[in-house]
Parts: structure tokens; C-alpha cells; sequence
């Protein structure tokens, strides 16, 4: 490792997957690796959890799944999330399967077939309470209708019909059975419109593991696909079967010795009440360490554990190390699985009133991906 560098497990998210797969009973597993794959690096991830079984990718945007193609990657891909300037010609021709929130898009993706010479991939979206993407109640039986008539001249095929749930995390709560229910008429109107899809999908990481309802034909997992966990409520990594993939290190910069009284980083957030050392760790908020981390961010040195000192600056941060032997070029580490005391990126999250997906995902291009674990 040089200045900093995020180390990517590879072992663990085949883990994962396995564990996925367990849950997941008969369903396929699409393994969510959008956001370059929430931040670990999303080539060496795809291969990964292909290998380990997955067999499905699913992304957010067009151009993420055509980067997976140009990566070589064949598999069925999903773009699930969809705008009118979205390039689905090119889409349709690399056999990127589309989804289809409103008439609009089915449009869209019957225009780019006829252009393709090849049927459009579909997966017919649902709102069924999220109130995000999807066609809602009202407007689904148009959608199904519109999309019958495009099945009849061959130009959109119904690989999926699927939505999404709000509150997967908190199992109990009252939206998962309405939203299961509003699921089951939405496929009804379907059927009844004579539609049926390949595969039908709900569940995310969190409704594969504590949903069972939910998994129908196909999940979606992603966060635990890295090993984190999908929700406080459901427990921590190990008590759900997954190993966090990254670890996040840095070498310490600069050790140096300052009075009692001293204040430290911008704003003075953080004043020394001895005579201590400060330890200068090369990474800040331009490589995605949160800047609400100030003061209360956990790192670990030499094995023990410390807090921010002050303010987390674009490229750096400071930690009073006390009288503990640190020197420049010691490691520190930010987050990793937990074995050895680090700090986790769930307890980032939690330090600083957030989920561990936004600690991860905001890891920075600056920031090296080290793959450990074997080959992807
Ligand atoms: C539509 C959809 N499905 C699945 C996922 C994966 O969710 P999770 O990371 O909670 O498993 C996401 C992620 O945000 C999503 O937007």
C-alpha cells in the first residue's frame, strides 16, 4: 500500500453470494453492482459474483450496463432506472434488458427495437407504494395494455415484471404486506391481460434475507453482496451470514508533537488538553471520508482505537494519538470486516447518522481498489 488504498475482498462476496443464494431458496440472484458496484470496483465484483453464482447484473443507468458489456460481460443486465435521454437504441442492440416505468419508455424501447432489428428486453416497473419509479395503480393497466399491443408485433419482450419495497429493512412493517398484496393485482392485471413475464421481482438485500414473500422468481441483493448490513433492525454482518468486503487503510503522513491548548483542523473543532502528538492521515472528504466524520469518525492505529480530531478536511485529518508510539508511515485503518477491532463501516454509518451503503459507495476515484481473495 502507498498513501492509501481500499482493499476489496473478493472471498468475502463470493461468501456473500453463497449466503444469497442460500436465502434466496429457487430464485435467481441479480447481484446489484451499480455505483461501481456501491464502490468496490464494479469489473472485478461482476466477474465475482458471476462466478459465485449470481445470475443476473443489475445497475441503475443505460450506460453502466453497456460499460459491462464492453467489459465482456454477456449475462442478462438490468438498467432500473430510466430517462427520456437515455441512449436505448444502443441499449436494445447490446441485449440490455430495459425497465419500463410508464408508457413513455415502452415507447421508447419499441422505437430503439425497430431501429435494433431485435425485440426490446423489458421489465414492467409497478409502483406498489414506494412512490419512486414504477407506474402506479392507476396507471398500470394502461401500461400492460400498451405493452400487449407491442408483444403482438414483436417489437418489446416481457422478460420481468417487478417493483420495489420501501420498507424492507423493518420486515413487520405495514407497507411490506400492502405492498406485497398491490404487487400480487398488479401481476393479476397482467395475467388477465394475457402478459406473463419470465421472471417476476421485489426482493433486495433485505427482503432476501428476512422476506420470504418476496422472493419470487429472481432478488435483487446489493449492499449485502459487500457484506454490509441491509438494515440495523435485521442485524449486524455476522449475525446474517456476511463478511464485509472492503478495508479501507491509509499510511500515516506526519506524526508531530504540540502543546496543551492547540487548536487542530479548520474551525479549531478540537482543542489538545496536553501536550500530545498529532497524527496526519492523507485522506479527506475528496476521497469520500465524510466531513460530518469531524470529531467523531473511529479509526484504528497500531491496534488501538482513536477519533478524528477536528475537522475532516478535503485531503486530510488529524488524530491525537496521545503518547502512543505512532510514526509517519503507519497504517491506519478507517473501516475493514471488524476481525481485528477496526472500525466497520456500519459504525461509520452510525457515527455520523447514516447507512453504511453512502459510507462505502463515496469512496473516491483518487482512492486505489486493491483486490485480495483470489481472482475475480
Ligand atoms: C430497484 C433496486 N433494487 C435493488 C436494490 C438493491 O438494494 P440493496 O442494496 O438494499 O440490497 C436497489 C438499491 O438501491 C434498487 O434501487
Amino acid at each position: 500500500m502507498q498513501r492509501f488504498s481500499a482493499d476489496v475482498d473478493l472471498g468475502a462476496i463470493r461468501s456473500n453470494v453463497g449466503r444469497l443464494r442460500d436465502a434466496a431458496g429457487s430464485a435467481e440472484v441479480m447481484a446489484v453492482v451499480k455505483a461501481d458496484a456501491y464502490g468496490h470496483g464494479v469489473e472485478p465484483v461482476a466477474r465475482t459474483v458471476l462466478a459465485a453464482g449470481a445470475t443476473w447484473l443489475g445497475v441503475a443507468f443505460v450506460e453502466e450496463a453497456l460499460a459491462l458489456r464492453a467489459a465482456g460481460l454477456d449475462v442478462p443486465v438490468l438498467a432500473m432506472t430510466a430517462s427520456p435521454r437515455d441512449d436505448v437504441t444502443t441499449a436494445v442492440e447490446a441485449g440490455v434488458d430495459l425497465a419500463v416505468h410508464a408508457v413513455w419508455g415502452l415507447e421508447a424501447a419499441a422505437e430503439a427495437a425497430r431501429l435494433a432489428n431485435r425485440p426490446a428486453r423489458v421489465h414492467l416497473k409497478v409502483d406498489t407504494g414506494l412512490s419512486r419509479g414504477g407506474a402506479t395503480a392507476e396507471d398500470w393497466p394502461a401500461l400492460v395494455d400498451a405493452t400487449v399491443a407491442h408483444v403482438a408485433e414483436s417489437t418489446v419482450e416481457v422478460v420481468g415484471i417487478w417493483s420495489h419495497l420501501a420498507c424492507a429493512d423493518t420486515p413487520a412493517h405495514p407497507s411490506v404486506a400492502s405492498q406485497l398484496e398491490w404487487f400480487r393485482s398488479g401481476l393479476d392485471v397482467a395475467t388477465r391481460a394475457g402478459l406473463t413475464a419470465r421472471v417476476v421481482h421485489l426482493a433486495n438485500s433485505a427482503g432476501t434475507l428476512a422476506i420470504p414473500d418476496a422472493r419470487f422468481d429472481l432478488v435483487r441483493p446489493g449492499i449485502a453482496v459487500y457484506g454490509l448490513t441491509p438494515g440495523a433492525d435485521l442485524g449486524t454482518p455476522a449475525s446474517l451470514g456476511l463478511r464485509p468486503a472492503m478495508t479501507l487503510r491509509a499510511r500515516i503522513a506526519l506524526v508531530k508533537e504540540v502543546d496543551a491548548g492547540r487548536g487542530v483542523s479548520y474551525g479549531h473543532r478540537y482543542t489538545t488538553d496536553r501536550r500530545t502528538r498529532l497524527a496526519l492521515v492523507p485522506l479527506g472528504y475528496a476521497d469520500g471520508i465524510p466531513r460530518h466524520g469531524s470529531g467523531v469518525g473511529p479509526v484504528q492505529i497500531g491496534g488501538e482505537r482513536y477519533t478524528v480530531s477536528g475537522t475532516v478536511c478535503m485531503d486530510q485529518f488529524v488524530v491525537d494519538v496521545g503518547d502512543a508510539e505512532v510514526a509517519a508511515g503507519d497504517e491506519v485503518v478507517l473501516f475493514g470486516p471488524g476481525d481485528d477491532g477496526e472500525p466497520t463501516a456500519d459504525e461509520w454509518a452510525e457515527a455520523i447518522g447514516t447507512i453504511g451503503y453512502e459510507i462505502v459507495t463515496r469512496i473516491g476515484g483518487r482512492v486505489p481498489r486493491a483486490y485480495v481473495g483470489g481472482a475475480a
